[in-house]
């Protein structure tokens, strides 16, 4: 066990948010803390890394233990160079690596000392679980991955956007390889690539990590283990989203036949104490039956959630066949950065994927008109004006 959560409570003034919630994490799990917007993930982790305090309960952790998320990892001094971050971030590992220099030294002296050799195995396994051999080389791919170049690491963290300033904090964040990796939504940040990425490195993390994530495919790859936040409870659930779904559908289906096997007790009780209640024979014998009813603790018909909810918006007038044509486009800002033909048909869902930067957000809003294209010959054919959320 590495974290326990005991009877934690959490509210705000306008509403509960978790009440009596008992969680144990243990060591390496891998856990996906999922639920609908506003059910209460972030406050979840905020209080297992001791950022909120919890109206009650308390949270144990086992030893001493190094906890960190992305929010407490940002940049202090952003004077400093990208190398000094990392270095820092590295700290531990580098000091690791000492220590076992000084201890082969000593065990070298003394090859007798169990006590020196059982350390010095101690040590050797953390500094190998902490990717130790090959932490420079980590840190050059993680670089890399996250959309950089190796002459970035002399450059000051001032010097780079929000976006890249993110990525650059969540890198230092996992080459700092803390006990607890406390990570919500990190694939908010990240393109296709980097999330494939990020999804083979937290595999193989050493330690443990809680996360929150929107995507699916995501939490399968990662998860070992799923909490899910529903009415204020904490339920957890072993396994990743696929083997959670099968448990969640399982359980639906018990409570829904528990359910109706009481709607059927209490039908069949009803028309008993219907038939009995006004025959003086049978008056104690009915009466017994109300008692009983009004005692039986009633099972609440269970709801699928949100997912039955269906919503279907007819258009007043349908477009034509092909919405919108666009040939010859050329997007970006000073200079082009894309040139593209490209035909909408009505009906099509289509996914805009690329790399950060290659200008799928610029793509869509020159489609809206926000701003104008560099160069283009579109033919618009549909009468209903964009949406852009
Ligand atoms: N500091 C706060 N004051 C008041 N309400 C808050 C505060 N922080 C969060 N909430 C509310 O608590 C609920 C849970 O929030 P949150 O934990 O962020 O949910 P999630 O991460 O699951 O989307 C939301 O309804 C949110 O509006
Ligand atoms: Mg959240």
């Amino acid at each position: 066990m590495i974290i326990t959560l005991s009877h934690i409570s959490k509210s705000y003034p306008s509403k509960n948010i978790l009440s009596d919630v008992s969680l144990t994490i243990n060591e390496k799990e891998k856990v996906a803390i999922i639920g609908l917007n506003g059910s209460g993930k972030t406050t979840l982790l905020n209080i297992i890394s001791k950022e909120i305090t919890p109206d009650e309960g308390d949270v144990f952790y086992g030893g001493k233990i190094s906890l960190k998320s992305l929010k407490q990892h940002a940049f202090e001094n952003e004077e400093l160079s990208v190398q000094d971050v990392f270095e820092q971030a590295m700290a531990k590992v580098v000091a690791l690596e000492k220590q076992l220099t000084s201890l082969h030294q000593q065990v070298s002296l003394h090859p007798e000392d169990e006590k020196l050799l059982n350390k010095l195995s101690n040590l050797l396994h953390e500094f190998e679980d902490m990717g130790g051999y090959h932490i420079q080389s980590t840190m050059e791919t993680m670089l890399t991955k996250m959309g950089f170049s190796k002459e970035v690491l002399s450059q000051s963290i001032h010097t780079f956007s929000q976006g890249q300033k993110t990525r650059l904090a969540l890198a230092s964040l996992l080459l700092s390889y803390p006990d607890v990796l406390i990570l919500d939504e990190p694939t908010n940040h990240l393109d296709i690539e980097m999330i494939e990425w990020l999804e083979g490195f937290l595999i193989t993390y050493p330690k443990t990590i809680l996360f929150v994530s929107h995507d699916r495919r995501f939490i399968d790859k990662v998860a070992t283990d799923i909490v899910e936040i529903e009415y204020e409870k904490a339920t957890s659930f072993k396994g990743n989203y696929s083997s959670y779904q099968k448990a969640k559908l399982k359980m639906l289906e018990k409570m829904q036949s528990a359910y109706h096997r009481q709607q059927k007790d209490i039908e069949r009780l009803e028309a008993l104490i219907e038939k009995f209640r006004y025959k003086r024979s049978k008056a104690a014998f009915a009466q017994s039956k109300i008692k009983y009813l009004e005692r039986m603790d009633r099972i609440e018909a269970p709801s699928k959630g949100s997912k039955n909810i269906k919503f279907s918006f007819n258009p007043y007038i349908k477009g034509g066949k092909e919405v919108l044509i666009l040939s010859d486009l050329s997007i970006g800002y000073d200079q082009s950065i894309q040139t593209l033909d490209l035909t909408l048909r009505r009906g099509q869902r289509v996914a805009v994927l690329g790399k950060n930067g290659v200008g799928k957000s610029t793509l869509l809003k020159n489609y809206c008109g926000r701003d104008s294209f560099l160069r283009r010959r579109v033919h618009l054919w549909s009468s209903n004006p964009l949406g852009l959320l």
